[in-house]
């Protein structure tokens, strides 16, 4: 009896627990202290500096300067001629904007060749999977970082949905490209314009009733925090899932993965002193920073209704029913729950069961399985989410705005 007792205390506070976490990460929950050592990351050393109060002190005065003085437009019509890494900037750039662009599109010096290779290749093997987590994971769960929902729902590229929410899911996967950062690729190009586009939004959204009135007391958007949220909804978040489904990751390969994106962080601006060393550091610090603020929020809300309209436009065979069910298994029923994906118990429960065994007969680890046959069909219905959303028509356009989302 007491044992009982016990045991159901101790679930009753499970449960709570799982509440109480939740609760915290309301819109008005206090994020948890920053204590994540800067010796676990990329640099080893630094400040220690809550990263929640540093934003881009190299891009943020530029890119405000050339929107005071009205050069945006200019500036967009020169850009879009420049799309290779290799390529020299354009001519006739405002100075102080060359002068930042010519630093930023550096690699870092740890950049490592051999490890960037291999991380393409990988992602290549592993394309589905990738493709999927980035897509329907990621991309979804974006809609439960009510920062990021707000800023891209009450900036220029918010009346745009569509085609702006498209684009963080997009990058993740272009990141993968086979010539990401060679000098043929465009992830440099695509990493710096985007820098820019941050830089510009710090400068816009401020001036947004509609941010102002929602941003929960913060006065500039897009920290290096917040960054290294989307940071680990992408990067973290996908490697976790991959080793939860049990898919074949040697550690060079999980090694590699980390890398590009250690890179991809540095050339959007992150200080090296936020980017972890180590998966172990990236999932101390994804528990620090993703975890707690994870919520509803009515901007995420309308993200994922047209997030899912996207989806199924696509008409890849993924109904709204296999897109919630698969996102729920893969995000898990707490996050489903925040973003509104609707309830389905029958096809939870078989991709659950059912989309392990498919995972290890596609990596060679068992005969074919008997699945039923609504996992075959989810499994290229994902397949052809992958080819059609991620895949084509790179590389994304990526403009500087000048103004917020019209009222
Ligand atoms: C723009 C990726 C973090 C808010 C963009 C664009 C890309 C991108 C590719 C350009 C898309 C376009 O031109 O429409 C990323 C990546 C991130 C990240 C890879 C982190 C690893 C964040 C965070 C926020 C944010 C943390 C907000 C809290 C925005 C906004 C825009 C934007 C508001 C501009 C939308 C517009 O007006 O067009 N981002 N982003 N991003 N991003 Fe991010």
């Amino acid at each position: 009896m007491e044992g009982l007792g016990r045991r159901k205390m101790l679930m009753a506070g499970g449960a709570l627990g799982v509440v109480g976490a939740l609760g915290a990460a309301s819109p008005a929950g206090a994020r948890p202290l920053w204590t994540w050592a800067p010796s676990a990351s990329i640099a080893g050393t630094g400040k220690g500096l809550d990263p929640e109060w540093v934003w881009d002190e190299e891009a943020d005065p530029v890119l405000a300067a050339v929107i005071e003085r009205g050069d945006v437009a200019r500036v967009n019509t020169l850009l879009k001629r420049w799309t290779r890494n290799d390529q020299a900037l354009p001519a006739g750039l405002p100075g102080d904007l060359k002068e930042f662009m010519e630093h930023a599109r550096q690699m870092p010096s740890w950049a490592d060749r051999a490890k960037l290779d291999r991380a393409a290749r990988f992602s290549k093997t592993k394309g589905i999977y990738v493709g999927a987590l980035y897509g329907l994971g990621s991309g979804l769960m974006s809609t439960a970082i009510p920062r990021e929902a707000r800023a891209v729902y009450y900036s220029k590229g918010g009346a745009d949905m569509k085609d702006r929410i498209a684009k963080t899911a997009r990058l993740g996967y272009d990141i993968g490209d086979l010539d990401a950062y060679l000098p043929q690729g465009s992830m440099t190009v695509t990493a710096v314009k985007t820098r820019m586009v941050h830089a510009a939004v710090r400068h816009l959204l401020p001036q947004s009733p509609g941010w102002s009135g929602t941003s929960g007391g913060q006065t500039i958007p897009i920290s290096q925090a917040d960054i290294m949220v989307t940071w680990h909804s992408l990067a973290t978040f996908v490697m976790r899932r991959m080793k939860e489904w049990g898919v074949r990751i040697n550690a060079a390969d999980s090694e590699a993965y980390l890398h590009v994106w250690q890179v991809s962080a540095h050339m959007l601006g992150v200080s090296d002193e936020y980017i972890p060393a180590t998966w172990d550091a990236a999932y101390a610090q994804s528990k620090q920073v993703l975890d707690p603020i994870l919520a509803h929020s009515p901007e995420g809300e309308a993200l994922t209704n047209v997030l899912l309209g996207i989806v199924a436009e696509l008409d890849a065979g993924l109904t709204r029913p296999l897109i919630s069910a698969f996102t729920r298994y893969t995000l898990g029923s707490d996050i489903g729950d925040m973003i509104g994906l609707s309830k389905q118990p029958v096809l939870e429960k078989l991709i659950a069961s059912a989309w392990p065994l498919l995972v290890a007969f596609r990596e060679g680890l068992v005969p074919l399985p008997a699945v039923p046959a609504v996992l075959w069909t989810l499994e290229e219905a994902i397949r052809k989410f992958v080819l059609l959303f991620l895949s084509e028509g790179r590389p994304i356009a990526i403009d500087i705005p000048d103004v917020n989302r019209p009222l």
